[in-house]
């Protein structure tokens, strides 16, 4: 599998970012965690980050045609923002939401998900399992 993931805003930041809700593994050590586990053994796994929300439409264009998956942690984008629900819709790649906090258990505004409806599947609060599970998604989807 190809598999491309995504992270937006702050995700620079984890390890030192709000850790007692976000943890204290920064990107890069989920990064290393989920390159350690057995099912993606095998696996092209590309990781961005950004956070600039047209590099992350730019990105999720670039990839029609070339991964058989997105994951995506949009950060605060999650809750707002049409042009990157739009450009999920557009490419007709399989694409996975991922949340390390549980959005549904914290601020009103973050129990909106703007993305969720063109998403194959959604993990929120799980921590860094939540990439690991939305690769197991993929690939039951994609059958390979
Ligand atoms: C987040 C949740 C968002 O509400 C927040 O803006 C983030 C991180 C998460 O992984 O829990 O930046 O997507």
């Amino acid at each position: 599998m190809n598999i491309l993931i995504l992270n937006g805003p702050n995700l620079n930041l984890l390890g030192v970012r709000e850790p007692e809700v976000y943890g204290y593994d920064s990107l890069d050590d989920i990064e290393s965690w989920l390159n350690k586990q057995p099912e993606v053994e095998g696996s092209e796994i590309a990781w961005f980050q950004t956070n600039h929300e047209g590099e992350l439409i730019d990105k999720i264009h670039s990839a029609m045609g070339n991964v058989d998956g997105i994951i995506i942690n949009p950060g605060a984008f999650t809750h707002y923002s049409y042009a990157l629900r739009d450009a999920i819709a557009s490419v007709n790649i399989p694409t996975v939401e991922v949340h390390l906090s549980d959005i549904y258990a914290r601020e009103e505004f973050r129990k909106v998900s703007v993305i969720k409806d063109v998403c194959i599947g959604h993990f929120t609060g799980l921590g860094k399992e939540g990439y690991a599970e939305a690769f197991k998604t993929l690939e039951r989807e994609s059958g390979k």
